[in-house]
């Protein structure tokens, strides 16, 4: 069992006895949001819409042209909706996997794999908790604020990108209740003391009894330096290559430090989500 169990945290779902399908799931939408990213919402009857936040899908990509992505790709889920049965993904188009997935349009299907992995858990204690993401991170934390706000938790969602039009998931952190507060790269605002002086400060007012993160290893660091500090209970969200993704075949193990220990971990089956105080750099 994992560390937070024994702090008084309610677990995530145990991926022992969670339900995992092999879903053929159909396109609903598959739009640009940016230059670089799209979201795709998948019709996905079954187990697929009960994905908890943080947890993912490995993704059927298909081929197209000179990209013939063997693997599936991992994705957090950004959006499930139970009642409707659908999912949302929303996917930097990086490589061969991720520009196939692009092709798709409304009516055709896929698989999805899922829902995988251990997701986020919120201390019973939590009032209020700061999620810290850049990137595809941000795809990762907005169930979390959706979760947060589910158990009366207010959330700060402090969203980190190069420039305005790199920010993402603004309205989708507002929808939920979040205060959101953007550092740039353009501006000099995502210098790591600015960002260390925004999370001292919301400590300070009481706003940061939980830090969670995922989409940058800078800002990984600096959370995790600061919630041992301040005694802080935290999380990060891993990304890893993998095949797989259920614990298999050993391609996604990292190693984390655990009691001055180096233990090696499998990111899709102990993961993705791991306490803070126990992750290593990338
Ligand atoms: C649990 C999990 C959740 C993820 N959620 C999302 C998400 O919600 N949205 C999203 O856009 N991406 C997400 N990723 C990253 C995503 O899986 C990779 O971007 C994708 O597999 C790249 O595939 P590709 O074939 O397009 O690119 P490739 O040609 O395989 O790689 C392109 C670049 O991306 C890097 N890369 C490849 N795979 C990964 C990976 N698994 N993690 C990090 N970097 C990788 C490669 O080193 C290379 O630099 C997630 C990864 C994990 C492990
Ligand atoms: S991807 Fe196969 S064990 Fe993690």
């Amino acid at each position: 069992m994992r560390q937070a169990d024994t702090l008084g945290v309610a677990p995530p779902a145990d991926p022992f006895s969670a339900q995992v399908a092999d879903t053929v799931a159909r396109v609903i939408v598959n739009d640009w949001v940016n230059a670089e990213y799209k979201l795709i919402e998948l019709d996905a009857p079954g187990v697929a819409a009960d994905a908890a936040a943080g947890q993912f899908f490995n993704i059927e990509c298909p081929a197209t042209g000179e990209d013939k992505p063997f693997f599936r790709r991992p994705m957090s889920t950004y959006a499930a909706d139970p009642s409707a049965g659908r999912v949302q993904f929303l996917y930097k188009v990086a490589g061969a996997g991720t520009r196939g997935l692009a092709t798709l349009i409304p009516g055709q299907t896929t698989r999805i794999l899922g829902p995988l992995g251990m997701g986020f858990s919120l201390p019973e204690t939590a009032k209020s908790i700061v999620v810290l993401g850049r990137g595809v991170g941000l795809a990762t934390l907005a169930p979390l604020a959706e979760l947060a706000q589910q158990r009366g938790v207010a959330v700060t969602a402090l969203i980190s990108a190069r420039a305005s039009e790199q920010v993402l998931s603004v309205e989708r952190f507002r929808a939920a209740g979040a205060e959101v507060e953007t550092v740039l790269d353009s501006d000099g605002t995502s210098d790591l003391g600015n960002v260390e002086a925004i999370l001292r400060h919301l400590h300070a007012q009481g706003r940061a009894d939980g830090f969670y993160t995922c989409g940058s290893n800078r800002l990984m660091l600096l959370m995790q330096r600061l919630s041992a500090e301040l005694g802080i209970f935290g999380e990060v969200a891993m990304e890893q290559q993998m095949a797989c993704g259920l614990g298999m075949c050993y391609c996604c193990v990292r190693n984390f430090t655990i009691d001055g220990e180096t233990v090696s971990k499998r990111v899709c089956w102990d993961g993705p989500v791991f306490p803070l105080a126990e992750a290593t750099s990338w």
